[in-house]
């Protein structure tokens, strides 16, 4: 068990980036700021118990993102960053261990194997309070590390961008937001910061002078990338980081062996994982720990998530969201795979077919213009074009049985629930209402009728 809880802000307001949502539920790769941060504390090693979550006081989503697995406190007015600590204050008497973690729910790439390095190197320093720093290109709008000239070992202060002077906003080297306390000193501290500064809050960077004043020993982790420490206050940096976590990803699947024809439009979420050899192509999106198999071909305007794609599949232009999708499968173009379907090997579905809460036997073909919503259809079942199974009464959904090998005539309707036996062919066009015995041929539409010279008689 590590010797450390942490302490998460993030009751900020996201005022920077004019959201009517609190900013640590921003997305970098359709996940929230705020899950990048608890993702990274969990992967660390820390306990659900060990975590605690300061919030806004309106807070159910950001709760609900985060599972309502941690401890929550709230912070009702937001008068900075020390502030917000200082509501944590209980939580962090209660735990049992020696060190406290503070980070920040806008800065996500601080991930677990730069929160090893760190907290090794808080522990093994022995110092009251460390930073985790970088330098970085573009320093404004992050608090300054100012080192002591006499001993660059030796640092002074931290100091805000909105308080820095001439010189101190050349300093490129920054405070990530990332610090790590001794419990003791934490508590401390935080009764002595005050709010002194051009913003008139409470910071809690300052807590590095205070410390020092009192001759602690007050350190700085640089961890030498830049990407590390990178915070989203603004659209703009949130975008720059979204890019960055795509590229890195992506970067990812091709030392995996995937192959992308242009990265143009191309996003793919943490946590997907994609097989060698396949193909992706540009506008792609693969989202929520989708995994795709071998030598599979994705194409463009694509967009699959939470599903699961065996090997040798071709997926053309569709949506498929929350599935099984067997070997060998092809699918699309402009298809609609909707949640809890198991498609399963060899299955052919063709353009603008919609599928739903349905298993699809093996080798069957949907090639064309077809419903399927609820259903369990079986082996190599052929299915002509524009099939519904209607499926709603507008009250109720039901079921709708197609046993192997049937041959589902174009434009057939099965009203469910119905059942259609191993070997049924249906007639083009019927409307079948009733459950049909195997083997059998079922025709269920009006007979022709003529009426000869009908024009004629019409004048
Ligand atoms: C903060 C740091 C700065 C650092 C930068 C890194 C302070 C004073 N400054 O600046 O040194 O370089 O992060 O990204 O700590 N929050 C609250 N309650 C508040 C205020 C803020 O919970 O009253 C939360 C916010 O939700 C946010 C985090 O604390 O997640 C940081 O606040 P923000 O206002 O973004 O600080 P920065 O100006 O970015
Ligand atoms: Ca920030």
């Amino acid at each position: 068990m590590k010797n450390v809880g942490v302490v998460i802000l993030a009751a900020g307001e996201g005022k920077r980036m004019k959201s009517d949502k609190s900013k640590v539920l921003a997305e970098i790769l359709f996940k929230p700021m705020i899950n990048w941060v608890v993702d990274s504390c969990l992967n660390f090693g820390l306990n659900d118990d060990d975590i605690c979550v300061v919030t806004p006081e309106e807070n159910r989503q950001i709760v609900e993102a985060t599972e309502n697995r941690f401890f929550y406190v709230t912070q009702k007015q937001r008068l900075g960053t020390a502030h917000a600590v200082a509501q944590a204050k209980s939580f962090i008497k209660n735990i049992s261990h020696e060190n406290v973690l503070i980070m920040l729910g806008d800065a996500p790439f601080v991930c677990d194997d730069v929160l090893k390095k760190f907290f090794a190197y808080h522990v093994d320093s022995g110092n009251s309070l460390t930073i985790l720093s970088a330098a970085v290109e573009e320093p404004t709008g992050y608090g300054r590390v100012i080192r002591d000239v006499d001993n660059s070992e030796n640092i002074l202060k931290i100091v805000e961008e909105s308080d820095c002077d001439g010189f101190e906003k050349l300093i490129k080297e920054v405070n990530s937001g990332v610090m790590c306390f001794k419990k003791d000193d934490l508590l401390s501290v935080l009764d002595e910061i005050k709010n002194d500064n051009l913003k008139c809050e409470y910071y809690i960077t300052t807590a590095v002078e205070i410390l020092l004043s009192e001759e602690k020993k007050v350190g700085a982790f640089d961890c030498g990338d830049e990407t590390v420490v990178l915070g989203a206050n603004t659209r703009f940096q949130l975008l720059q980081m979204n890019e960055l976590a795509r590229q890195k990803e992506i970067q990812r699947l091709m030392d995996d062996g995937v192959e992308f024809v242009s990265l143009d439009g191309v996003i793919v979420a943490p946590g997907v994982k994609v097989g060698a050899n396949s193909v992706i192509y540009p506008n792609v999106i693969l989202k929520k720990d989708t995994e795709i198999g071998n030598r599979c071909v994705i194409t463009s305007n694509s967009h699959i998530e939470s599903s699961k794609i065996g090997n040798d599949v071709l997926i053309k232009s569709s949506y498929i969201d929350n599935s099984f999708i067997g070997n060998g499968v092809k699918i699309g173009p402009f298809c609609n795979i909707r949640p809890n379907c198991n498609i399963k090997d060899g299955v052919k579905i063709g353009d603008f077919v919609e599928v739903k809460n349905s298993k699809i036997g093996e080798k069957t073909s949907v090639a064309h213009l077809t419903y399927i919503g609820d259903s369990d259809v079986g082996k190599q079942v052929n299915f002509g074009c524009g099939c519904v199974t209607v499926n709603y009464n507008g009250r109720k959904k039901y079921k709708t049985v197609i046993g192997d090998r049937c041959f589902i005539g174009c434009n057939t309707n099965l009203i469910a629930p119905v059942n259609i036996g191993n070997d049924v062919y249906t007639a083009a066009g019927s409307t079948i209402t009733e459950d049909v015995p195997k083997n059998s041929m079922c025709i269920a539409r009006a007979r022709q009728v003529v009426k000869h010279d009908w024009k004629i008689k019409d004048e």
